[in-house]
């Protein structure tokens, strides 16, 4: 009662003052329900102080589709003319009209100048307001929030909030306000293992690899008989007929993308190439630490080390000894990363980019926490590789639509720059990670109904990857299908991202000669942005994880996979003088690209009480438009300029 009543009184002098009179405000930006597990349990303190960042909006966003399309679409002339970093930071600066505006904004809410800091890529505003005053700036009202079952707490704004008409063009958005803390800990969905041992539990022998009919016992390195049961680096080159001597390594590069604690093992690297690419024994990637982002020998599960370590075994054997491998190994042990911690640290103009990070879903460097990073947050510390794959994804829902599209036009600008942004489509079909599907109002449940689409998956200016697999009985000449062990492929529609022009006649063509056979509201039949792009197989991996070998599964396996294949594209076109392929969507939905990829006409990726979207003929939301073809890819991208 008594804070209300300081409030009105201020409020009241404020006016009297002489403020001008509030400009009308509108929303923007609203969510209708909260993200999972958060319930709201009182009102903000008015007197508590928060970091309020107002993002300004970079003037040519609008057109960023059409200028990377122009620089990535192989009939246009301006085909791979990349653009340098200082470009893409010189055309996306906001303007000072922008800057103006927030600032009378801010003091017309009583901000004294002396408060507003500008950043000085002129990207944010800055300022720390009462939540007193951020409620009367933004038409809004704060409240504490705790998440079950972690119990944490964090301070947002209640479902919607408003700007002035005249600022809100400005602004992108502003922070802290409906973003949640739901940073990256864990691989895509649900990455899998299966233990390749007995049920016995006896110790992994020759005798469990009963169907090896050469009397060899050592190794089921070269074996190609069994591609169906376990897949290994020689059951991948003879399936995407994939041989190739890279001969441009040192103009060429590839990163593999890590979030602590998620880490690999340097002896189960040994363990697999011992087996599997002897002369690679010994080999590491490249480390570059983001953030903090180490290499420490002190977790050993499955969880803390699977996808380290089949990313890191499929890509280093399949791009071969000479080509090294970056790894980013974002985040120390305390905190972690998120996606924007990586691509602050690539881009130096994102650290800034629409407000920055947010405070409350990103992590926050220097990490004060015992044992935490001290350092300063990365930010444009590295130079991105020509070929960036992650193997973590976020349920598109999570998120609000400002803080995707930030960071999906950055993936936009990676592209300008020719980088290859390979994202996997996750492991649960149709469904959100944890098989988590929507209701009408928004909120998450297994008991949902409507389709729960992956980010970034969705966003237009990366390259999805779904799974394939070599169904039981199968040959590895046999024709794939989609992934129907253990985890089912992602795929589906965007409720954040319009359909891009690249695919529109694709996606249009298949929704004409299949239609989706359930009510257009459970998969957003509005016209959006559609996913996989591509696939490759996901089933059945042999991995060494923690000392053993296991069977591992996952749109997880299939994404570095296509980053080393890509790679090699990279490779040979480098070697001759050509550029990096860079944003791959534009040529392979272009018509000339037309069968570079084994068409997957087999399986379905099942989720939400539904058998989900079935793979066809042509491109479908199941395996995009399949898997590669390594001389047909490389004979196209050769062809181009
Ligand atoms: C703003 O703050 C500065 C420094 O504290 C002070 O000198 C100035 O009078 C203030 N201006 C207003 C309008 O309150
Ligand atoms: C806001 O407060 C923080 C913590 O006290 C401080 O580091 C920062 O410089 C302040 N920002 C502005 C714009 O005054
Ligand atoms: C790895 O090599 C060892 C030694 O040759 C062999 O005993 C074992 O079966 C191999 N394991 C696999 C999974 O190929
Ligand atoms: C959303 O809808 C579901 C299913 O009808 C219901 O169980 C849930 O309580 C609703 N949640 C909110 C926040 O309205
Ligand atoms: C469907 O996707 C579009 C974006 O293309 C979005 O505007 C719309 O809100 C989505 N529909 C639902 C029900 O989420
Ligand atoms: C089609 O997929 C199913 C389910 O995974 C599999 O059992 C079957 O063998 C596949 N058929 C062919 C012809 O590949």
């Amino acid at each position: 009662m008594l804070l209300t009543h300081i409030f009105l009184v201020l409020s009241l002098a404020i006016s009297a003052w002489g403020y001008p009179s509030p400009a009308p405000h509108v929303r923007h930006e609203s969510r209708h329900a909260l993200p999972d597990g958060w319930t709201p349990i009182r009102r903000a303190l008015h007197s508590t102080v928060l970091p309020l960042r107002i993002g300004l909006a970079q003037p040519n966003l609008a057109e960023i589709e059409s200028l990377l399309l122009d620089i990535s679409h192989p009939d246009s002339p301006n085909y791979g003319n990349h653009w340098s970093a200082a470009k893409v930071a010189e055309t996306f600066r906001p303007s000072q009209e922008a800057i103006d505006a927030v600032y009378e904004w801010l003091a017309s809410g009583g901000i004294n100048a002396s408060r507003i800091k500008l950043s000085k890529s002129h990207g944010w505003i800055e300022a720390n307001t009462t939540v007193v005053e951020a409620e009367n700036l933004l038409k809004t009202e704060y409240h504490v929030y705790r998440h079950f079952p972690s119990g944490a707490e964090h301070i947002a704004c209640n479902m919607e909030y408003h700007l002035p008409e005249h600022v809100a063009q400005h602004v992108e958005l502003v922070t802290p306000t409906l973003h949640f803390d739901i940073k990256i800990g864990e691989s895509t969905g649900n990455l899998q293992k299966r233990s390749i041992r007995p049920e016995s539990g006896a110790k992994l022998g020759p005798s469990s690899l009963g169907s090896l009919t050469t009397g060899s016992l050592q190794s089921i390195a070269d074996d190609l008989e069994n591609c169906d049961q376990r897949i290994t680096p020689a059951c991948l080159r003879a399936l995407y007929k994939f041989t190739y001597v890279p001969v441009a390594t040192h103009k060429n590069s590839i990163g593999i993308v890590e979030y602590t604690p998620n880490v690999y093992v340097p002896s189960d690297l040994d363990m697999f190439f011992t087996n599997f690419s002897a002369s690679q024994v010994g080999e590491r990637p490249q480390l570059v630490s983001i953030d903090g982002g180490a290499i420490q020998g002190a977790q050993s599960s499955f969880n803390d080390n699977g996808e380290s370590n089949l990313d890191l075994q499929y890509a280093m054997s399949l791009v071969g000894k000479s080509q090294p491998v970056t790894l980013y190994q974002a985040g120390d042990f305390v905190e972690g990363a998120s996606f924007n911690n990586l691509l602050d640290a690539l881009d130096g103009s994102f650290c800034t980019f629409e407000g920055g990070d947010d405070p409350s879903q990103d992590s926050v460097y220097p990490d004060t926490a015992p044992g935490g990073f001290q350092g300063p947050e990365d930010c444009g510390t590295t130079k991105p590789a020509f070929i960036i794959s992650t193997s973590y994804s976020y349920n598109e829902v999570d998120l609000t639509p400002a803080y995707t599209a930030r960071q999906c036009a950055e993936y936009a600008k990676l592209g300008l720059m020719g980088v290859t942004v390979l994202y996997s489509s996750g492991d649960t079909g149709v469904a959100g990670r944890g098989n988590l599907c929507l209701f009408p109002n928004g909120t998450q449940s297994t008991s949902g109904k409507i389709f729960s689409p992956k980010f970034p998956s969705t966003c237009p200016f990366i390259t999805s990857v779904g799974a394939t697999q070599v169904s039981p009985g199968a040959k590895v000449t046999d024709p794939e299908s989609a992934c129907e062990q253990v985890i089912f492929s992602g795929g589906g529609f965007s409720n954040h991202f319009a359909m891009p022009e690249y695919q529109k006649s694709t996606v249009e063509s298949f929704l004409a000669k299949f239609p989706p056979p359930y009510p257009k509201s459970i998969w957003n039949a509005t016209g959006s942005r559609a996913y996989p792009d591509i696939a490759a197989n996901g089933a059945n991996f042999v991995v060494a994880v923690d000392g053993e070998f296991e069977l591992v599964f996952g749109t997880s396996a299939s994404t570095p996979v296509s980053a080393a294949i890509f790679s090699a594209v990279n490779d040979a076109r480098l070697a001759i003088g050509k550029k990096s392929i860079g944003f791959l969507n534009p040529t392979i939905y272009a018509s000339s690209f037309k069968g570079v990829f084994n068409d997957i006409t087999n399986g379905t990726n099942q989720g939400c009480g539904t058998q989900g979207f079935t793979a066809v003929p042509g491109w479908d939301p199941v395996t995009g438009f399949g898997t590669p073809n390594f001389p047909k890819l490389l004979e196209k991208f050769l062809l181009l300029p």
